[in-house]
């Protein structure tokens, strides 16, 4: 009899404790984020500059931004870079807390580009609203990308992807907006968000 009123008890602290583990996450944790991105420094940098223009900068991205793509990969639905596959490996709280790490260090330096191609790229991102979604200095926000600072190269080739549909966006906001874009479009807007700081 007692030994069935123990069970019982263990059960109930069981139950509660699984439930409460799955409501209340633990906060993201930037130290612990550090020490989990051990394996992405090669590519993304340890300061969140990355080793080679075709792979994204990390530093200042917004952490939600940073965690619905790292899901986004884990899920297939975003493939590109190995990605899918390195992503598999992290858990909701690694993704958190990497996040956390990589959003909170200095952003990189704005680069220097065609003054043509520039100028045209502001226009485009104000007549075409991309400075509502991404900010006014396309700074990110929320769950959308910080473009500022990042490699053109990238940029050009993500909005490419996303033009054609081969790259698929979360909610299909991205995707409207991106359809429009010649590829002059594209160059311009990559030359101009790269050059922000
Ligand atoms: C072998 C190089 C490599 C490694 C290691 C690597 N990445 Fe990546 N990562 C890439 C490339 C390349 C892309 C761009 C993929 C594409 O073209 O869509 C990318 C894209 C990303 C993006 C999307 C950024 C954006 O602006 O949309 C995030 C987030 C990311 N990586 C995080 C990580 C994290 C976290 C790790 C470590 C757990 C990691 N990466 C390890 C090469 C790498
Ligand atoms: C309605 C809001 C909205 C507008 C307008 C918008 N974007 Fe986006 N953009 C997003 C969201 C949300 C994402 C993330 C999409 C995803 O992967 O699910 C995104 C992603 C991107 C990416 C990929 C970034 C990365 O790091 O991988 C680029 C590049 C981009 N947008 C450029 C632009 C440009 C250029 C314009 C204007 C022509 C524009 N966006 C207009 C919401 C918007």
């Amino acid at each position: 009899m007692k030994l069935i009123r123990n069970t019982k008890a263990i059960l109930v602290v069981a139950f509660f404790t699984t439930n409460l583990g799955a409501v209340f996450a633990a906060p993201p944790d930037a130290v612990a984020g550090k020490a989990k991105a051990q394996m992405c420094f090669a590519c993304h940098g340890e300061n969140g500059i990355s080793s080679s223009a075709e792979i994204p900068n990390l530093a200042t991205q917004p952490s939600l931004s940073i965690t619905y793509q790292l899901i986004q990969f884990r899920g297939q639905q975003r493939k590109g870079g190995g990605m899918e596959g390195i992503s598999m490996a992290l858990s909701d709280q690694d993704m958190r807390d990497i996040a956390a790490y990589y959003s909170a260090l200095p952003p990189p330096p704005a680069k220097s580009g065609n003054p043509e191609k520039i100028t045209k790229g502001a226009q485009i991102s104000s007549t075409q609203y991309c400075n509502s979604c991404h900010g006014a200095q396309l700074q990110g926000q929320k769950h959308i990308a910080r473009l500022a600072g990042q490699s053109p190269e990238y940029l050009v080739t993500q909005l490419k992807n996303i033009r054609s549909g081969s790259r698929i966006d979360m909610d299909g906001t991205m995707g409207s907006a991106a359809r429009g874009l010649s590829d002059e479009d594209i160059e311009a807007l990559a030359a101009y968000a790269a050059s922000l700081n």
